[in-house]
């Protein structure tokens, strides 16, 4: 059953102009499937946590529906509709133990004490809390706190989980822990969530699938592959992990892809379209800084020299002609990758990853490089859209 939303708009009146209006969320559709972990994903201000409480019922849509669980709940307050609400700012009481903020909705709800203890155990131990079961939150770190929180939204057995940033107050670590453990907590208890995050990272990682939004818009909805390796738009290229954006004309539609003429004169093929394209249209083709092959053209007479043990493998070999040629200009050594930053003579320096540099070998900034990419690791998105 899921949750359902149809074309839904929220404006606002502007506080800082009266009589002007804030559009925070523009017809927004997305049908979440039961038991589906979706994120909502996109810079400040685009509409995230306004979509969140529209379904939890803090805010009413100006136009749309709302459906959870099969039923219309627009004009339901947020206590008759099944969802529990993880925030950033843990709202558990700081008078009460563990185990007591974690009964305290079935308190609520005037279950015997026994069914509550028995619940309140069951769900402790799959948390691994129980050891903390009589600290009082003061005497909890911060994830500790996460923890607890989750386990009193979920012990409600609501339809569906929605999250708000819930980790941003943990530092990168525990952020990380906290990320894998909310993914395995929501796989065991099946519940439907909604999740809004900022950070992409976060939203690759938690997902089956990532809504990504920009001013009040969905830019694309589909699963973390998806967004990454075969963006619908510039946008959500951009915005998802680090890219590099290559001019050129469609020179032949084929059965698989479409081979391009770039701006600097040489043709590739390309596997993988956002959209059908045909013979003359500008494209703007994508390649992840991890799907570029370097290879060896010697270095500079400044160069310290190379520490490549290997030179031209790769693509380039094929036609003789790389890609592109540049000089290695940045250099970020991180261990288990390389980071490149390659001169290339265009506005932008051209950005590549290589891996496992201890048996590959990795180059100085002076080098000389041809650059190439494979045909399956080229997507190609219209120029003006
Ligand atoms: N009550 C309100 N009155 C007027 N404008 C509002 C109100 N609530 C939100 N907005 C505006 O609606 C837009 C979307 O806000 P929203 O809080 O949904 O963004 P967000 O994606 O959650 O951002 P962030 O990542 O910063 O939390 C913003 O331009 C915001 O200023
Ligand atoms: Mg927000």
């Amino acid at each position: 059953m899921g949750v359902k939303l149809v074309n839904i708009t929220k404006v606002f009146p502007d506080p800082h102009h009266p009589g002007r209006e804030v559009v925070a969320v523009r017809k927004v559709s997305i049908d979440v499937k039961e038991g589906e972990f979706v994120t909502f994903l996109g810079p400040s201000g685009c509409g995230k946590t306004t979509t969140l409480r529209i379904i939890s019922g803090f805010e009413y849509p100006t136009e749309g529906e709302v459906w959870i669980s099969g039923k219309l709940v627009n004009n339901d307050p947020p206590n008759k509709r099944d969802t529990s609400m993880v925030f950033q700012s843990y709202a558990i009481f700081p008078h009460l133990s563990v185990s007591q903020n974690i009964g305290f909705g079935l308190e609520l709800k005037g279950l015997p004490k026994e069914t509550i203890r028995a619940e309140t155990e069951r769900i402790m131990s799959v948390m691994n809390l129980t050891n903390l079961a009589n600290r009082r939150p003061d005497q909890l770190s911060g994830g500790q706190q996460q923890r607890v929180a989750l386990a009193r939204a979920i012990i409600n057995k609501p339809s569906v989980l929605l999250f708000d940033e819930p980790l941003s107050n943990l530092d990168a670590k525990l952020r990380e822990q906290m990320r894998l453990e909310i993914r395995k907590i929501q796989r065991t208890f099946g519940i439907t969530s909604i999740y809004v995050t900022h950070d992409q990272g976060e939203a690759m990682t938690v997902s089956d699938r990532i809504v990504v939004m920009n001013e009040g818009n969905i830019m694309q909805i589909g699963t973390p592959f998806e967004i990454y390796s075969r963006p619908l738009n510039r946008f959500v290229a951009d915005f998802i992990g680090r890219v590099n954006f290559f001019e050129g004309t469609v020179t032949t539609v084929k059965e698989q892809g479409i081979s391009v003429r770039f701006t600097h004169g040489v043709e590739r093929d390309v596997d993988s379209c956002s959209r059908d394209f045909r013979p003359g249209e500008q494209v703007l083709v994508v390649v992840r800084p991890e799907s570029l092959k370097l290879f060896s053209k010697g270095s500079d007479s400044k160069s310290t020299g190379s520490t490549v043990n290997k030179d031209s493998e790769g693509v380039s070999s094929k036609t003789g002609q790389a890609f592109l040629e540049g000089r290695i200009d940045k250099v970020v050594y991180l261990g288990s990758v390389c980071e490149y930053e390659i001169e290339t003579g265009s506005e932008k320096p051209v950005l590549a990853v290589t891996h496992n540099p201890i048996e590959e070998g990795f180059f100085q900034p002076g080098d000389f490089v041809g650059i190439d990419f494979t045909p399956i690791s080229a997507h190609a998105l219209p120029q003006n859209g």
